[in-house]
């Protein structure tokens, strides 16, 4: 073996790689973002060979470029060959113009105010769900008493699905999650729920009340958006809104918990809530795989030429833990000084729903550790069930006791 190849050697040359630690992103990262910090590397789920990104100002600089597309329809867009084309008024796969205007049509929906709106509907839905899980006889699953039901609950509220349909809709919501149930079952489901979605949407033309469906049905017409395509950004905000924050309350609380003096640090001075949720949200990243496009015109980027139809795998995981930006970046540290991080993506394609994210994600913790102050994990952190092998990071289970 000669230098060069020794060299090579070095340097992973699939992806995804494995992880060492289930808190922290590969090591293979810090050396990428030091070496080869946009390099080629070969995707195991369709074996397309794509850039792969992983330093902070390169992320930064692609998700904010029009010239990277986010339609899988692109030439060299990394996607499965089997991968169903993204239905009507799935925005977060499309470009502009297309985009725009159904990002527009959702975009007063999501604001500070809509969201301190529900801040009280949230905080009865988790007081309930804590509640009834301290009730319980410990060790219970943390991800079925609490991360899953509370975004699926705040879905409804949201759509306004109406209440003796809503056991329905949250069994549904916890089949597409699962990913123990076939994938066969899984995608009938998702058809079900279209079809509900679609009988929703009837619904709430024919007798408007106060949700987010009845007013993007008033407003539809006049914003050039059609009623299958409305029916499509519901499905988008149940497919956004909820395997997210289910896996980053699941993967957050496991690194409180792992993290004893932040949990103390919180207890004495709840005021820091809000910034400890985005420190976890930087830290724990679950859109572990990270956000993918496609270049439609040749683009330099960092020194190095992307062509016109590569593929690019942006890292946002290895992005927020860029040394360059975050000191100590592997620390969870609530007193931090602020920086954007990548958790919620950048540019047009930014996360609409991350007021509500945090609303959720801060009554939640809050909720969880002033109720039950002895809570800990029910095993050791290795065998607690992590979603290595996901799109969205997280934990499959979450035996938790007190
Ligand atoms: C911790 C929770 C969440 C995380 C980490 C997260 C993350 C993200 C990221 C990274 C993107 C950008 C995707 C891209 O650039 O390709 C995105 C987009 C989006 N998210 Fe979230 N999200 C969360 C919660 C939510 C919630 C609660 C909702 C709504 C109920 C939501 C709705 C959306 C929508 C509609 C888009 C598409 C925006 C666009 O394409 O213009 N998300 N999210």
């Amino acid at each position: 073996m000669d230098a060069a190849d020794t060299d090579a050697a070095r340097f992973p040359d699939t992806y995804p790689m494995p992880r060492t630690c289930p808190l922290d992103p590969p090591t293979e990262y810090r050396l990428l973002r030091a070496e080869r910090p946009i390099t080629r590397i070969r995707l195991e789920f369709d074996d397309s060979v794509v850039w792969l990104v992983t330093r902070y100002a390169d992320a930064q600089t692609i998700l904010g470029d029009p010239r990277f597309s986010s339609d899988f329809s692109t030439p060299g867009f990394p996607a499965r060959l089997t991968a169903q084309p993204p239905g009507p008024g799935t925005f977060i796969r499309m470009d502009p113009p297309d985009h725009s205007r159904l990002r527009r049509l959702l975009l007063p929906e999501l604001t500070r105010r809509r969201v301190e709106a529900m801040r009280p509907a949230i905080q009865e839905i988790a007081e309930k769900l804590v509640g009834d899980m301290a009730a319980a006889t410990p060790p219970v699953d943390l991800v079925q008493t609490l991360a899953l039901p509370l975004p699926s609950m705040v879905i409804t509220e949201l759509l306004g699905v109406p209440y003796e349909d809503r056991e329905y809709f949250h069994d549904t919501t916890k089949v597409i999650g699962d990913q123990s149930v076939d994938p066969k079952r899984r995608i009938q489901v998702r058809n079900d729920l279209k079809e509900y979605l679609d009988k929703l949407v009837a619904m709430k033309e024919a007798e408007p009340a106060d949700d987010v469906l009845s007013r993007m049905c008033a407003r539809r017409e006049e914003a050039g958006v059609s009623r299958e395509e409305v029916v499509g950004i519901a499905t988008l905000l149940m497919v956004a809104g909820y395997e997210t924050i289910a896996n980053q309350i699941g993967s957050g609380t496991v690194a409180l918990l792992e993290n004893p003096d932040r949990v103390a640090e919180l207890r004495a001075d709840p005021a820091k809530l809000p910034d400890a949720v985005e420190e976890i949200i930087r830290h724990q990243t679950v859109i572990d795989y990270g956000l993918r496009r496609a270049a439609t015109e040749d683009v330099e980027v960092g020194g190095q030429l992307i062509k016109a139809g590569e593929g690019v795998v942006v890292v946002v995981a290895s992005a927020n833990r860029d040394e360059d930006v975050f000191e100590c970046p592997d620390r969870l540290d609530f007193d931090r000084e602020r920086h954007d991080h990548f958790s919620f993506g950048y540019g047009v394609h930014q996360c609409m729903g991350q007021i509500l994210a945090r609303v959720q994600l801060e009554i939640a913790w809050a909720e969880l550790f002033g109720r039950i102050p002895g809570l800990r994990l029910a095993v050791p952190v290795e065998q607690v069930p992590f979603r290595f092998d996901m799109f969205v990071y997280g934990v499959h289970e979450l035996p938790v006791t007190w």
